[in-house]
């Protein structure tokens, strides 16, 4: 049977979900009820979480967590994280509350700048291109300042355009590239529409120009007009450092100086080795990205833009640094977070304003820092497990509740369950021979 439909999209919801059912489920009406049991009860709620996006059925829980006890230059945090992951929050309390008890994260903004591009392709003389550019780079500023006049109020703005020839890696193509000041907005929408605008002026001028030959002239073709979600000049730095002999407590017992150079190496192996490179930055990623989309961000940028940022040398390395000097641990992390603390969902999602007020309403480049630093403490704890316990130990606690959930535990077993793995190593087996002892399934020691 086809499953093809046209016009879905106008639809009411309630037509989406009994065509769905129809077509997926077989008409099995509990489904309707599923869906709808992930409604808010708030009717103005949910209608504002289903104009999110087209084709809304239902909405998609994940857990909302707290990590206290972050201090970022001098002020104390608690961060809100979105994710699924069962040991991230646990991981990144842990690492806040251990260098809150050593002077904290210190947070800097390096830079905020962001760039687009209208990508064109002309078979022109590269010369006379340059100069028309230098000709009309006056009237790109002034065409646009009907859309930039809002955001140079706020102090931002365009803040340059270069005309760049890639001619020697493709035939004929050029850019016009827009350097932006956002201010506290992402700036998506803002920049895409200036570098539309920037096209039409380029073409408009390039009609009228008496530099080019009518053929020159018809051969422009604007490609696209886009911005970059490479921003690697909208870079933050985070760091924590202490004296060596500072270092230890609570991984395990290694003297502070073998817990040093453990942790040294293996940031040093992240920075050399691809493949621990990437699951290294991913483990960041767990700290970043939670806190992204707690305060509504868009973590596919923030996710794209930090990888290409990890191979801007040519080789995929690690996102942070550590060093030993002079008897003082450093480890830092350097990220391009570009990010918006208004526009987009951030005013209009409760949970996403819920995180703005938790967090004191910080503008982008306090957000910033605070992103950074939660990425640097995920790090930092996946790490320091690492090089002492091994991850499993703290991982699979975690994992103990999902893996009770899968066997539908029940309460009293669960916390017979939890108390027997205070001391005993969880795994899924483990758990499971446990479960079926407590059920009188297997009898113990079979
Ligand atoms: C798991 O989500 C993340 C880690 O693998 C990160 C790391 O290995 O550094 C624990």
């Amino acid at each position: 049977m086809p499953k093809q439909i046209k016009g879905f999209s106008k639809l009411s919801k309630q037509a989406k979900i009994e065509w769905l059912v129809e077509q997926y489920f077989e008409g099995d009406d509990s489904k309707v009820d599923f869906l709808q049991s992930y409604w808010h009860d708030d009717a103005k709620v949910q209608r504002l979480h289903d104009e999110f996006i087209e084709n809304t059925v239902s909405n998609f829980y994940m857990p909302f967590g707290v990590a206290p006890n972050f201090m970022i230059n001098g002020k104390d945090y608690c961060i809100p994280f979105a994710i699924e992951e069962s040991s991230v929050v646990a991981a990144a309390a842990k690492a806040a509350s251990y260098w809150s008890a050593r002077g904290g994260f210190k947070a800097e903004v390096l830079s905020t700048r962001k760039i687009g591009h209208v990508h064109f392709t002309w078979k022109a003389d590269p010369q006379k291109i340059r100069t028309f550019f230098y000709e009309v780079k006056d009237k790109l500023l002034s065409g646009t300042e009907d859309l930039t006049s809002n955001m140079r109020a706020r102090g931002g703005g365009i803040i340059d355009i270069e005309l760049i020839d890639k001619t020697s890696e493709e035939p004929d193509y050029y850019q016009i590239k827009g350097i932006f000041e956002t201010k506290d907005a992402m700036g998506a929408n803002f920049i895409n529409s200036i570098l539309e605008r920037f096209s039409s002026i380029w073409k408009e001028e390039a009609a009228r120009s008496t530099i080019f030959t009518q053929s020159e002239k018809d051969d422009l073709m604007v490609i696209m007009c886009i911005l970059s979600n490479f921003t690697p000049e909208c870079v933050v730095r985070a760091e924590v450092s202490c004296p060596v002999e500072e270092l230890y407590n609570g991984w395990n017992d290694l003297t502070a100086d073998v817990f040093a150079e453990k942790f040294t190496q293996a940031v040093r192996i992240a920075e050399i080795e691809p493949y621990r490179a990437t699951t290294h930055n991913k483990g960041i990623m767990n700290g970043i990205d939670a806190v992204v989309i707690a305060t509504g961000n868009d973590f596919r940028a923030i996710e794209a833009c930090a990888h290409a940022y990890a191979a801007k040398d040519g080789q995929y390395r690690s996102l942070t640094h550590c060093t030993v000097t002079d008897g003082q641990f450093r480890f830092w992390i350097e990220v391009p977070l570009s990010l918006g603390t208004v526009g987009g969902i951030t005013s209009l999602h409760p949970m996403v304003k819920f995180s703005y007020g938790l967090l004191d309403n910080p503008d982008a480049k306090e957000l910033m820092c605070i992103i950074a630093a939660s990425g640097l403490a995920q790090n930092f704890g996946a790490i320091a497990s690492l090089v002492t316990t091994g991850i499993q130990k703290g991982h699979m606690k975690m994992h103990l509740m999902n893996i009770m959930n899968q066997l539908e535990a029940t309460q009293e077993e669960k916390v017979k369950i939890i108390e027997h793995f205070k001391t005993d190593t969880v795994s899924v087996s483990a758990v499971t021979e446990l479960f079926k002892q407590l059920r009188g399934e297997v009898k113990k020691g079979n």
